[in-house]
């Protein structure tokens, strides 16, 4: 039965699909929001507002690796919070991104103080709930406190990577309604080597890491987070399919957001991760989200043990050298003009590189 309803709950808020916007450069104003929304966004996280516009430093995003594939790219950012006033996001663009009619999630910051002012005058705005960013300031208790005494619209907090997230969430889960993991990773530095500088325009050119790099350390975190407390988590990190999504959605994430792909590729990013969640959904033939979210968790905790040697199915087998060339043990070797592939058994180590790298899910560890 092919999966039609996509649609998830959390905190009283109902979202369309589990796919939204992240606090970034795509979620900028109400009509990059709309944008969103218009193709196929489940619902809409806005940039950071804080009580004052950031100054952006300029140059202040550089795309990292080689390669013409920008899906596969990540980024490097010191784009700070919004550059906008906060009279412009509460008079004009927060009711431009809730004309779209789907949930709008304003993201504040950044001390207790600003950000329990800020929250108030968004909930005044008509949002359906606030995320807070504890990227620059710590003092998550203080933070969450300030704003669950400020607003009554369920709150999420937005950790960063560089917590211990269990502690942090269990310090947070009586203040907050969900958790949002991860923020960048960072600071981080790259040099231009033609000139010597850095790439970034900000202060010792450091800048934040998002995109592919980030997806196995937001993906442990949410798992971290989803053991830990009874509250929903949405996961963001990476995602730029609806593989990635899922696998997210499989260590406990109830919803995922999306930052660098959607910079990386447009718009049209959200709509199609969503629709291909519902296209794995039915190759594996499961009948809903449900049926995958937190799949994985309770091997977490009994991980199997596996032993060498590697086997090769030969019917999905292409021979087309991967496993070969990556074998750091030298014990698998093709002979093309013959067709044959052969695992050492004696070399072999069961180490799973091979099993990674195949495109065909040839290859099983004993
Ligand atoms: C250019 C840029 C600007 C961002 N601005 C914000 C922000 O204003 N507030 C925030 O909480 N996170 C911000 N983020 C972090 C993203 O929302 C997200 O947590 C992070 O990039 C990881 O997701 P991704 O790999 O999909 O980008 C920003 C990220 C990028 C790349």
């Amino acid at each position: 039965m092919a999966v039609r309803d996509l649609s998830v709950e959390i905190a009283g808020i109902s979202f369309r699909n589990p796919v939204l916007t992240a606090a970034g450069p795509l979620s900028r104003d109400g009509m990059t929001l709309l944008e969103a929304a218009h193709h196929g966004a489940g619902g809409l996280v806005a940039k950071t507002v804080s009580v004052r516009p950031a100054q952006v430093p300029r140059p202040n995003m550089a795309a990292l690796g080689p390669g013409r594939v920008l899906s596969q790219r990540g980024l490097l950012n010191a784009e700070l919070w919004s550059e906008l006033p906060l009279e412009r996001w509460l008079d004009r663009e927060y009711s431009i991104a809730l004309s779209s009619g789907l949930p709008v999630i304003a993201s504040v910051g950044y001390t207790p103080e600003e950000a329990s002012e800020v929250a108030a005058k968004v909930e005044r705005a008509g949002v359906h709930a606030i995320e807070f960013s504890t990227h620059y300031v710590g003092q998550h208790v203080e933070i969450a406190k300030a704003i669950r005494e400020a607003v009554d619209i369920p709150i999420f907090a937005k950790l960063s990577p560089s917590v211990d997230v269990r502690k942090v969430a269990k310090s947070l889960e009586k203040y907050v309604d969900a958790f949002v993991a991860i923020n960048t990773l960072g600071p981080c530095l790259r040099v231009d080597i033609e000139t010597g500088r850095p790439v970034l325009g900000s202060d010792n050119g450091y800048g934040w890491l998002s995109g592919p790099a980030l997806r196995p350390l937001a993906v442990r975190c949410v798992a971290d987070i989803a053991s830990s407390v009874r509250r929903p988590v949405i996961g963001v990190g990476g995602v730029s399919s609806g593989a990635d999504a899922i696998e997210f959605l499989m260590v406990g994430a109830s919803l995922v957001e999306v930052c660098t792909a959607a910079i990386m590729n447009g718009p049209t990013v959200y709509g199609r991760i969503a629709q291909e969640i519902v296209e794995w959904l039915d190759a594996h033939q499961y009948e809903s989200l449900a049926d995958v979210v937190g799949m994985a968790l309770p091997h977490l905790r009994r991980t199997e043990q596996r032993h060498p040697p590697a086997r090769i199915d030969r019917e999905l087998c292409t021979l087309c050298g991967l496993c070969e060339r990556s074998c750091v043990y030298d014990a698998i070797s093709i002979v093309r003009e013959r067709g044959t592939i052969d695992v050492d058994a004696g070399r072999c180590t069961a180490c799973g590189l091979c099993v990674s790298v195949c495109p065909h899910r040839a290859i099983e560890l004993g």
